[in-house]
């Protein structure tokens, strides 16, 4: 039988709510992961060291009895953001980046930056303290075709902030193009990406052909193949600068199956048996492990994790949805085999 153990890996982008949902989703990434940046997109948005923390406390009653996991936490930027609350992140041993969302780019970043140019001082004191800054990036412009939003914002407002703050640690989250690849691959060594199972394992037409799929449709959304064919070379180019950072989002079922559905594929059930799939097919097994357990912890200056997992190749099929009561979400690929299968 088939077998790859590497070193535990950790999620650089993660997305697990609160509540009940939180109850539900957290064993799955507990379950793979050290440790995983925690995305700040909440209603309300978590913006202040306190509510961070107290963000923390929820997550850390929500995990399964011995569970080691640590959670990293991130502090939505606004206009309104203080200088004071940056200095305070800098001084918590628990907040580990800021997360920059365009205003309506996505899921809950109505209290996004609607004009990033106007915190550019707010940059210049995150580049001061060495924090990073993790950008969704794709531009907000009505006009500006859905397909070509990541592209445009690399083009004109990623390339202005990197010039103006050369020493700004960046991750541009979930990259999704060729464009943006190409970008952070000629950047300096301070810009890094993640990627994301689904964008790495399908392309639009997952989403559109033969019918419309909901739960392939995430922000940024699938692009053409040629897109997930650059995803797939720099995700196994064993280059530092690319990242695993799953983007796991549940949403509930319902609100998914919808004339106007949700943003968001959930994948915490089975992301390293999906980076794993995506890897293999590559023929790249042996670039996972610095790809899901090194070059992250690098780049944000965290000790590796010591642990190992193991991956068994055997098939099993995906539930049809997670949750109980009121709460069903729907795992990418559901109902679907698997080829691996992460051991206990
Ligand atoms: O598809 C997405 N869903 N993209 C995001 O950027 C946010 C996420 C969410 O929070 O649901
Ligand atoms: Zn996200």
């Amino acid at each position: 039988m088939k077998t790859l153990t590497i070193i535990q890996p950790d999620d650089w982008h993660l997305h697990v709510r609160n509540q009940a949902v939180l109850k539900t989703v957290l064993p799955h990434t507990a379950r793979q992961f050290g440790r995983a940046i925690i995305m700040p997109n909440l209603k309300p948005p978590v913006t202040t060291v306190a509510q961070a923390l107290s963000y923390r406390e929820e997550i850390l009653q929500a995990l399964p009895p011995q569970s080691d996991f640590n959670p990293l936490m991130t502090l939505y930027l606004t206009a309104a953001t203080s200088i004071d609350e940056i200095k305070k992140a800098a001084e918590s041993d628990y907040i580990h980046a800021f997360k920059l969302y365009p205003a309506g780019a996505t899921t809950n970043s109505d209290a996004g930056v609607a004009n990033v140019k106007a915190i550019y001082p707010l940059l210049a004191k995150l580049e001061q303290h060495d924090i990073p800054l993790l950008i969704h990036g794709e531009v907000t412009d009505p006009q500006c075709d859905i397909f070509d939003r990541e592209r445009e914002f690399v083009e004109s407002s990623l390339t202005e902030i990197i010039q103006e703050f050369p020493n700004l640690r960046i991750v541009l989250e979930h990259v999704t193009t060729c464009e943006a690849v190409q970008f952070v691959q000629e950047a300096s060594h301070k810009i890094a990406a993640t990627i994301t199972p689904q964008h790495l394992l399908y392309n639009r037409n997952a989403l559109l052909a033969g019918g419309i799929r909901p739960h392939f449709y995430c922000l940024p959304i699938l692009k053409r193949e040629r897109h997930q064919l650059a995803l797939i070379a720099a995700a196994t180019s064993g280059q530092p600068k690319f990242f695993l950072g799953t983007d796991s989002a549940p949403h509930l079922t319902h609100t998914k199956e919808n004339a106007c559905g949700c943003a968001g594929c959930y994948s915490a059930h089975a992301a390293i048996e999906l980076y794993a799939e995506a890897f293999e097919q590559a023929d790249a097994l042996d670039k996972l492990e610095g790809f899901a357990s090194f070059f992250g912890a690098d780049f944000y200056g965290l000790p590796r994790n010591t642990k190992i997992i193991t991956l068994k190749r055997s098939t099993w099929t995906v539930p049809a949805s997670y949750g109980e009561g009121d709460i069903h979400i729907t795992p990418l690929r559901a109902g679907e085999p698997l080829n691996w299968k992460l051991q206990s």
